[in-house]
């Protein structure tokens, strides 16, 4: 099975020395690339900027923006089995990247934000993926809620829910906790653990269900 896997941050510059970003490590993204591997899948992990080392033996794309993760998503989903969004991608970037370094004059200095492109969303209704699609949902509230209003808009298969309001786990930690949402409702949750080691569960669970699951190619909008 071909398995695109989306991983990391990204990085929308402000001006030639300065970004917005966020504190996604790339870890579990990483753990699921490497654990497909070693079941013996073809991966290929499109990664935003992250310190951890490139798994070995895996075909690894860097990018820096959202759009450029736009751009190496839509390439490359054509002949993959399944695709699995774990990357922290920024929703908003500036509407103007300014070409020389920002001075400090005044007191206070507003950005204007605008949109970046909607990668998970645009699978299914722009990329016309059939695959086994998969998200990440990182909430801080009503946590099930909000993923399986995710899981119906994108047209997943499957959402990987977790919260980020309790310390240790998700953002920039070692360890997760995950509750995966299905369609119809039905929802399991896993225990606390390390990324390693869930990876290694997701990736078995996605792996009997990928293989089950064929959406119809849409109709063209
Ligand atoms: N994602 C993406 N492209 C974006 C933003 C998010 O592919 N521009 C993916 C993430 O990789 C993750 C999921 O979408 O799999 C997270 O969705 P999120 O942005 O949290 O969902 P939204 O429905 O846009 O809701 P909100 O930001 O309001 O929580």
């Amino acid at each position: 099975m071909r398995l695109l896997i989306t991983a990391g941050p990204t990085r929308e510059p402000i001006d030639p020395v300065r970004f917005l970003s966020n504190r996604s490590s790339g870890r579990m993204g990483y753990a699921l690339a490497e654990a497909a591997h070693a079941a013996g899948q073809e991966v290929l992990l499109i990664s935003g900027p992250v310190t951890i080392p490139a798994p070995s033996g895996i075909q690894i794309i860097h990018v820096k923006t959202a759009r450029e993760m736009f751009d190496a998503v839509r390439t490359h989903l054509p002949g993959c089995a399944a695709a699995i969004f774990s990357a922290a991608v920024a929703d908003y970037r500036p509407a103007q990247v300014v070409a020389q370094k920002i001075k400090k004059t005044a007191e206070t200095l507003t950005l204007q934000l605008e949109r970046t492109e909607d990668i998970l969303g645009s699978v299914r209704s722009q990329f016309a993926f059939t695959g086994f699609l998969v998200g990440f949902a990182a909430e801080t509230e009503n946590l099930i809620a909000h993923a399986q209003d995710k899981l119906l808009r994108k047209g997943c298969d499957l959402i990987i829910a977790n919260d980020v309001s309790q310390s240790g786990i998700g953002f920039d930690s070692l360890e997760n906790e995950v509750t995966l949402c299905l369609p119809g409702g039905q929802t399991m949750p896993l225990p606390r653990q390390s990324k390693t080691s869930l990876a290694r569960e997701l990736i078995q669970f996605i792996s009997s269900r990928a293989s089950s699951i064929q959406h119809p190619v849409p109709s063209p909008q």
